[in-house]
């Protein structure tokens, strides 16, 4: 399978800008014996009562993984698009910076929670996530991303918990 992805992750030079070799994995989504794949490889690594799913690319993956796997869908999202009392943690990107949110209720302790995004770079999206998870009291059971951009070292951002990539470049 891991091929299989390899082939359907198309690589964009200097997007969003010059420099940046830009992941883009439309061509994955488009294919959907290969879309089926991933989310139902994704869906059986852990037990969890949660999936997370990070806005936007991070919800395509993490929506029909928690369907598949009987658990509940909460989304964290840029700052300023949930109504309800949330959480915030801001980061940096591999361009950029970013704040993230979640809501306080989403979560609570007891609840096991899977992580899910599209790509590991930074890890500081992770990372972030990880935080606002915690601070909910629930257990950040694993991070599952279909990709991780091993050269910038994200990895070494999330020690201790169970990163598991489909791919490694
Ligand atoms: C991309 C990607 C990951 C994140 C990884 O999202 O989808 O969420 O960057 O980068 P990091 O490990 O360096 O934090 P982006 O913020 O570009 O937004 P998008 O998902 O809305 O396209
Ligand atoms: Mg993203």
């Amino acid at each position: 399978m891991k091929d299989r992805i390899l082939d359907l992750i198309r690589d964009v030079p200097d997007y969003p800008q010059p420099g940046v070799m830009f992941k883009d994995i439309t061509p994955l989504l488009d294919d959907h014996v290969a879309f089926k794949a991933v989310v139902d490889e994704i869906a059986g690594m852990f037990e969890v009562d949660k999936i997370v799913g990070i806005e936007s690319r991070g919800f395509i993956l993490a929506a029909p993984v928690a369907y598949r796997a009987g658990a509940g869908f909460v989304p964290v999202r840029k700052k300023g698009k949930l109504p309800s009392a949330t959480l915030e943690e801001s980061y940096d990107l591999e361009y950029g910076s970013a704040t993230i949110e979640v809501h306080r209720d989403a979560m609570a302790p007891g609840d096991r929670v899977l992580i899910v995004d599209d790509v590991l770079a930074t890890g500081g999206t992770a990372r972030a996530t990880v935080e606002l998870v915690r601070r909910t009291g629930a257990e950040v059971v694993g991070i599952a991303v279909l990709m991780e951009l091993a050269f910038l070292k994200g990895r070494e951002r999330l020690e201790g918990v169970d990163l598991r990539s489909l791919v490694i470049v």
